[in-house]
């Protein structure tokens, strides 16, 4: 097998910092430099970082269709990785790329096409950067409907039913993951919501897309999940609904990872 990382097998006693359980709990989020934490829905970076750590080397190029504040390509440049963002709403796209840029790196590319993912003309990256194809993607997609991003019907959140979220989605996959080079890996980062006291279980249904889409699935992991900024204030309604409908609040998420096989 090709490397897929730069990780030093032969000290691999001494890679404490590169994490191999399938439970992360992260008490705090990494606010430095550029990654501010202000976008609502955005990830930590900490998910970007040992993503990279273990399926990507320097130089290689990763995507993130679904860009958002740009958490993924800040933590990218960092490690000497070149990204690609795609991000459907214009004032988001360029508010990131302008705080990815203010920690800008001479030789490493970071960028972001404003578009649909679901229909981008991903030529269009492989033409501008000269490659083949990209060597890792990660998926944050909305969690369907909980965060409403946008306005634009095209935007994931405003699906208007279960079906039609996992279509746009497993649509998004189908686009973008024709440009991972096969034998390299992609993952998605998604949790489950709960409507009229029913749980859906977004997570297992991405999960399932992207199978049906050939991609093997690798691995499992349970994040912990902290308060959003808009549930903090309203804690104590929350439990009580749990309480009063049998319900669990949610204190986790999934991060899926995958592989595109030669
Ligand atoms: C969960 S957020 C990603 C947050 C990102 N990981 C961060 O740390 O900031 C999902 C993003 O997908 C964008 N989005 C929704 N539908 C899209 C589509 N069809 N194509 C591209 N981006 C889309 C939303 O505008 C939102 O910024």
């Amino acid at each position: 097998m090709g490397k897929i990382n730069d990780l030093d097998m032969s000290k691999w006693k001494e890679l404490t910092d590169v994490w191999t359980d399938s439970l992360w709990i992260i008490p705090q989020r990494d606010n430095s430099g550029a990654h501010d934490g202000h976008y609502h829905g955005n990830f930590v970076p900490q998910i970007p970082h040992q993503l990279l750590m273990r399926y990507t080397k320097a130089g290689d190029f990763v995507l993130d269709p679904f860009a958002g504040s740009g958490t993924t390509l800040i933590e990218a440049q960092r490690m000497g990785r070149n990204s690609i963002g795609i991000e459907l709403q214009p004032s988001v796209a360029a508010e990131a790329i302008n705080r990815i840029h203010s920690e800008s790196k001479d030789g490493i590319v970071a960028d972001t096409f404003v578009d649909d993912s679901r229909v981008f003309d991903t030529r269009r990256i492989l033409d501008t950067y000269k490659i083949d194809n990209v060597q890792f993607i990660i998926y944050h997609p909305p969690y369907w409907d909980i965060i409403k991003f946008s306005e634009d019907e095209n935007d994931l959140s405003n699906s208007e039913t279960l079906n039609e979220f996992i279509d746009n989605f497993r649509q998004v996959v189908r686009n973008t993951s024709a440009i991972l080079e096969k034998g390299r890996y992609c993952a998605v980062v998604i949790g489950d919501k709960y409507a009229n006291s029913q749980l859906v279980p977004l997570g297992f249904h991405c999960m399932q897309a992207m199978q049906q889409e050939g991609l093997t699935l690798k691995a499992t992991i349970v994040k912990n999940f902290e308060e959003t900024k808009g549930k903090a204030n309203q804690k104590a309604l929350w439990r009580q609904r749990a309480l009063q409908n049998g319900l669990y609040l949610f204190k986790h998420e999934y991060i899926f990872v995958f592989k595109k096989e030669k």
